[in-house]
């Protein structure tokens, strides 16, 4: 028990810090048209994300994200993970170029080794670990090793039966590599990079788990899923799959490495034969999930470890290939919109009140007529609109209606104790919900921190979103199903 007791505290040491979990981004780039690095990086300050994960390493996203205070782990491609790993040099010049070149002005704190190698090109397994010893190497010489962490993401696939999550264990055709992998980790401090995704876990399982299941919702007392083994009880399926890696890591005889989720979330719409992959059900995985994280407690086997977690993903990539699905992950679309208002915090905050009349564009509103109030309220009404500029802080979401609102705002909030009005023919509204977000603050606020990823109720109230929910299983006690998987 002692011994169990002290394990908890090294992994505390090693991994947390003061400030808790954190939620980073993948941004992906099968997008056609992707924003420039400079206005990504606008977006990501805006929405305050402390951590993004690059699938590479783009000389302009690295620039960019400079004197940023963002974290980035950047990515070797599957492509370059062969050379890499037959030649100690080729890693050297890749540090120098991708990561020393770019330190410390620019925040890289690891580096994603390829994606998914060993389920997605098997035959390049035998260079994976030679290819993290080289670039670890070459990180020591330019002594980053303290500073930047190697890894390599792995997918779900290479643990067979996830379920019950004590039981779980690594396909064994992948014994030795996962074994250099796994003692690669642990002699360099690092930490096991898992791409996990109760989506498709669900849609796998055929229905033998509730989708309330996966997306963090509260199951009725007869659904209630306990491991048979440890009797944990898992409130979701995603800590579920996060055990499980904790346990196939166990069962090679590794303690003392953290899991961080490099890859999760939720598509928001698919084709016909996708019939899971809906608005409401992402918006409910992602809001669910970041409550978890922030929670900042870790899952069942390993309480003390909060599981940092990169959300699937900043923009949809509309050019990628595969299901229809496959393009829709994103939670922003390239023009800055949120795809759904996604709260990035845990706060309840939401929704508070002030005692503050705020001005903001109707819901609906004629957009000539608004573009006419918008031009006035900058110019004549002599609202102050900078921060609406591009680069500011309330330029994104680039949309008609955010900067409306915001110039109105900002007119109303200086004119009305003279007679000013929120009017702008007919376009315009009162509310006392304070409009800001994020690092955007609208005039007349005081500062309370309102949690929307982007201010969709700048223009009246979000229509609910219907509480629907399939009800797949009968009302068996799940329990019993944790011996089907076995
Ligand atoms: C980079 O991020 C790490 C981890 O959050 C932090 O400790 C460090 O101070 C940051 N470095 C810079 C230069 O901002
Ligand atoms: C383990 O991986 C091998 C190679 O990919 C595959 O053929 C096998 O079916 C997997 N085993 C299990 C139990 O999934
Ligand atoms: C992999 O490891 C397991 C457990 O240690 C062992 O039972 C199995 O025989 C090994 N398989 C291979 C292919 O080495
Ligand atoms: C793990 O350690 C135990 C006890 O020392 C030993 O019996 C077992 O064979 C080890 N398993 C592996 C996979 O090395
Ligand atoms: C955090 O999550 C754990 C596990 O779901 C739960 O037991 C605990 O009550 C949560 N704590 C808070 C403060 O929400
Ligand atoms: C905010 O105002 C609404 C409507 O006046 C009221 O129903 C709600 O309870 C208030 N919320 C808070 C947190 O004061
Ligand atoms: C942003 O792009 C989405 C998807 O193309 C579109 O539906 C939406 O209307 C756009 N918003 C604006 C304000 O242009
Ligand atoms: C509100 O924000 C302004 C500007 O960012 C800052 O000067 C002020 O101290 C803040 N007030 C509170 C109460 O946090």
């Amino acid at each position: 028990m002692l011994e169990i007791w002290l394990r908890l505290l090294l992994f505390c040491g090693i991994f947390s810090n003061a400030l808790g979990a954190f939620i980073g981004i993948n941004i992906g780039t099968d997008v056609s048209n992707l924003p420039s690095a400079t206005d990504i990086v606008a977006i990501l300050k805006a929405l305050q994300i402390s951590n993004v994960r690059l699938f590479d390493a783009d000389a302009h996203m690295l620039n960019a994200l400079s004197n940023t205070g963002i974290e980035v782990m950047v990515s070797v491609t599957n492509e370059e993970v062969l050379g890499i790993g037959e030649s100690s040099s080729t890693a050297a010049a890749w540090i120098n170029k991708n990561v020393a070149a770019y330190v410390p002005s620019t925040n890289i704190t690891s580096i994603a080794v390829g994606s998914e190698i060993l389920t997605s090109i098997p035959n390049a397994a035998p260079v994976l670990v030679p290819a993290m010893n080289y670039l670890y190497k070459a990180l020591v010489s330019s002594n980053l090793n303290h500073q930047v962490k190697v890894s390599t993401p792995q997918s779900m696939e290479i643990i067979p039966r996830p379920f019950p999550p004590s039981t779980a264990t690594f396909n064994t055709t992948w014994n030795s590599t996962v074994f250099q992998i796994l003692q690669f980790l642990q002699n360099t401090n690092s930490f096991y990079m898992l791409n996990a995704y109760p989506y498709y876990e669900y849609v796998k399982s055929n229905g033998i788990f509730p989708i309330d299941y996966a997306l963090f919702r509260p199951l009725s007392s007869v659904k209630q899923i306990v491991d048979p083994n440890t009797l944990f009880r898992y409130n979701s399926m995603f800590e579920a799959l996060v055990d499980a890696t904790y346990s196939s890591i166990e069962a090679l005889n590794f303690t003392r490495i953290p899991i961080v989720v490099t890859e999760t979330g939720w598509p928001w719409f698919g084709g016909a034969n996708e019939p899971d992959a809906t608005l409401e059900n992402a918006k409910i995985f992602n809001e669910n999930l970041i409550q978890r994280v922030f929670n900042d407690s870790g899952p069942p086997s390993q309480p003390t470890i909060p599981v940092n977690t990169y959300i699937y993903e900043l923009f949809n990539e509309d050019t990628r290939p595969g299901p229809v699905s496959e393009k829709n992950w994103g939670v922003l679309f390239t023009n800055g919109t949120a795809v759904y208002p996604l709260s990035l915090s845990n706060s309840d905050s939401n929704g508070a009140n002030s005692s503050t009349v705020f001005c903001i564009v109707k819901s609906g509103a004629d957009e000539n007529k608004l573009q006419n109030g918008l031009n006035w309220a900058c110019g004549p009404g002599e609202a102050n609109c900078k921060a609406i500029q591009q680069g500011q802080p309330c330029y994104f979401p680039d949309t008609l209606q955010n900067h409306a609102s915001y110039a109105y705002n900002d007119y109303y909030q200086k004119m009305h104790s003279s007679g000013g009005t929120c009017d702008f023919d007919g376009t315009a509204t009162t509310t006392t919900n304070d409009p800001s977000y994020r690092s955007c603050k609208f005039s007349g606020s005081l500062n309370s921190s309102t949690s929307e990823l982007f201010p969709a109720p700048a223009f009246g109230p979000i229509a609910p979103f219907s509480g629907s929910s399939r009800n797949l299983v009968s009302q068996i006690s799940l329990f019993l199903l944790w011996f089907y998987f076995m």
